[in-house]
């Protein structure tokens, strides 16, 4: 019996953060899909392991390295992937995260700090998204998916730069599903909650540091008292934001846009 055709052969993927972590597993998948890979990430030794890893699988695949937080890297990047490939055909806005605000309150943190969380998560996925839209609009085609959080959701009461940027990042997507649906070009967010990836692994040791407990004591009381609604019980693998991504890129998810799924284990308690 066939399986469904997520018809994402050929397309040409563009993974923002993609050496590591989520980024890394989203490119992986779309390479086992026959998909035609750029990767950007800033630094270029783990990025070109990163590409190596993804053309292993089988994906033409194009290593960029470049800062998002930047505008010159960005269209840098974008241009050697049209000349490349000669198109874009999904963007995966990943680039995110809190640089160390995470457990700060308001009044430790500084209009710097602010800046930069919204450089790293919000505006950088502006300049990406604008760089792309003429090439998608012109093919008539095109899948637009953003990286928020279960912080722009349901905001723990620290780190407001992040919850505050993700809640942007939310919005921004659902005025582009709005804009952009009838030139052929969908949009939407995956929104995961407590991934294992670099990023948490770092968290969860300084904080076992701190604690004097162990890395899987500190993940099991970082569950148990701070995300108390992921009824599996477990924290997600990157693998599993991945295959949420990739649906939404793909031709079965044709008539989804402007949505925002949660791949949270049950995290955000709301409907
Ligand atoms: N992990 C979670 O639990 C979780 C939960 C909810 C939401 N998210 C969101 O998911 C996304 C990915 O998170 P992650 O945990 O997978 O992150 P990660 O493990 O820290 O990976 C980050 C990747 O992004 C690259 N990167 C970081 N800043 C960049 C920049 N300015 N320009 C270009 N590349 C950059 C890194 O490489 P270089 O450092 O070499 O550039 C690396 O490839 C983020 O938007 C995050 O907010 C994660």
């Amino acid at each position: 019996m066939a399986g469904v055709d997520l018809g994402l052969d050929g397309k040409v993927v563009l993974v923002t953060g993609a050496s590591e972590g989520i980024g890394r597993a989203v490119a992986e998948a779309f390479a086992r899909e026959g998909g035609r890979l750029v990767l950007l990430a800033r630094r270029a030794d783990r990025l070109e392991a990163a590409a190596a890893a993804v053309r292993a699988l089988g994906a033409e695949t194009l290593a960029v390295p470049a800062d998002v937080t930047r505008p010159a890297d960005v269209s840098r990047a974008v241009d050697a992937a049209l000349n490349r490939f000669g198109a874009v055909h999904v963007l995966v806005n990943n680039v995110g995260g809190s640089l160390g605000t995470l457990s700060l309150g308001l009044e430790e943190i500084d209009d710097a700090q602010w800046s930069a969380v919204f450089e790293q998560n919000v505006f950088s996925a502006v300049r990406v998204t604008r760089a792309v839209l003429p090439p998608m609009r012109r093919q008539g085609w095109g899948r637009i998916i953003f990286i928020a959080s279960e912080s722009g959701i349901q905001p723990d009461p620290t780190g407001a730069p992040y919850n505050a940027a993700k809640a942007a990042v939310i919005a921004l997507a659902k005025t582009l599903s709005k804009a952009h649906a009838a030139e052929g070009i969908l949009v939407n967010t995956v929104s995961p909650a407590f991934v294992r990836t670099p990023a948490v692994s770092d968290m969860l040791r300084r904080y076992a540091e701190r604690a004097g407990i162990s890395a899987e004591a500190a993940e099991a009381a970082f569950l148990t008292r701070r995300r108390p609604h992921i009824e599996v019980r477990r924290p997600g693998s990157p693998e599993e934001v991945a295959a949420a991504v990739v649906f939404l890129a793909s031709e079965a998810a044709a008539f989804i846009n402007g949505a925002n799924l949660r791949v949270d284990g049950g995290s955000v308690a709301s409907v």
